[in-house]
């Protein structure tokens, strides 16, 4: 490794040290990044993590949303992120205004909502109850059975979720970018190169992927099944960043990523904007800090924490 890589790595390190700070990072984040982190997990992990840490700074590395989620559940602390502008395409499908005017409309159907956590703090504001991929199935299953479920915004999970529990929702037309891009026909060409492999797929995927998966799970899920799989070969279906992770906790299984039509894996240009760099900048600067109106912060903690009740 340059001299420079190792340098910078180092006085991230430092720095941490001095600002007393603690590096979350999510299972989509470059190699380089996960291994210089606390803690690496899925969203649901990483709200865990970030409401029951005593470090001052919480150094958030995935996407705006999350480290949205750390303020809202630890507001007391200066929480930083290394781009401010790593966003979500699911965020973007579901802007606040637009989940406002849309249960105005139809209030007389008293929705039971239930938020996925990719979303903004004005979303989760107008929200039930939150979910990840995590336990979406758990927190469905706990809804109240007397109220119709409107579920925002990813009209995949959702499509998932109604499958497992059995239980009917009206579904936000959202979706993930990146997970829509993996096609029945890009996993079938790789399946056909490796015969026995089995297919491990986020539900952020469509039906027509998750069918030929056999396990469909949340990121921190797939280090389980991977590794306790009874086979070698496994072809995972999401965001290229999980390899890494998987490789480094499963090191005698052959990971395959998932290829699209396009591409032999897929990218998320979102959580891909985070850098040492930029890492080593949020340290030293403490800047950009994710700061919320109380009021938001105040309504947006409530599904929060009910659905870190509910998934105990
Ligand atoms: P997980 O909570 O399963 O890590 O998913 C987060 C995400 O953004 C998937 O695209
Ligand atoms: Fe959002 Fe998809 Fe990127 Fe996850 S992978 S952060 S859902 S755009």
């Amino acid at each position: 490794m340059p001299a420079a890589a190792l340098d910078l790595k180092q006085a991230i390190r430092d720095l941490k040290k001095e600002r007393n700070a603690v590096i979350l990072a999510h299972n989509y984040q470059t190699g380089d990044i996960q291994d210089l982190a606390d803690y690496v997990g899925d969203s649901l992990g990483l709200a865990y993590h970030a409401k029951e840490t005593d470090a001052d700074v919480i150094v958030f590395c995935g996407v705006h949303f999350m480290a949205e989620t750390a303020k809202i559940v630890n507001p007391s602390k200066i929480v930083v992120l290394p781009d401010k502008d790593a966003g979500c395409s699911l965020e973007q499908s579901c802007p606040g205004p637009e989940l406002e005017a849309f249960l105005k409309a139809n209030a007389d159907k008293n929705y039971y909502v239930i938020a996925y956590i990719n979303c903004s703090a004005h979303v989760k504001a107008l929200c039930d109850v939150i979910c990840t991929s995590g336990n979406a199935v758990k927190i469905v299953n706990k809804a109240p059975a007397d109220r119709p479920i409107l579920f925002v915004p990813d009209e995949n999970l959702g499509a998932w979720v109604m499958e497992q529990t059995g239980r009917k929702m009206d579904l936000w037309k959202g979706n993930c970018y990146v997970h829509v891009e993996f096609t029945r026909e890009s996993i079938r060409r790789i399946k056909e190169e490796h015969p026995g492999a089995l297919v491990v797929a986020h539900p952020e995927c469509t039906q027509a992927v998750r069918l030929l998966a056999d396990e469909v799970c949340s990121t921190e899920k797939m280090v389980t099944f991977c590794r306790n799989a009874p086979v070698k070969d496994i072809i995972v279906v999401t965001e290229s960043g999980m390899l890494h992770r998987l490789r480094k906790e499963c090191p005698d299984k052959n990971l395959i990523a998932g290829p699209t039509d396009r591409c032999a894996c897929a990218d998320c240009r979102y959580m891909k904007m985070n850098t040492l760099e930029k890492l080593h900048s949020c340290l030293e600067k403490l800047e950009p800090r994710v700061e919320l109106p109380e009021d938001i912060r105040s309504r947006a903690e409530l599904p929060l924490l009910r659905m870190l009740e509910q998934s105990r």
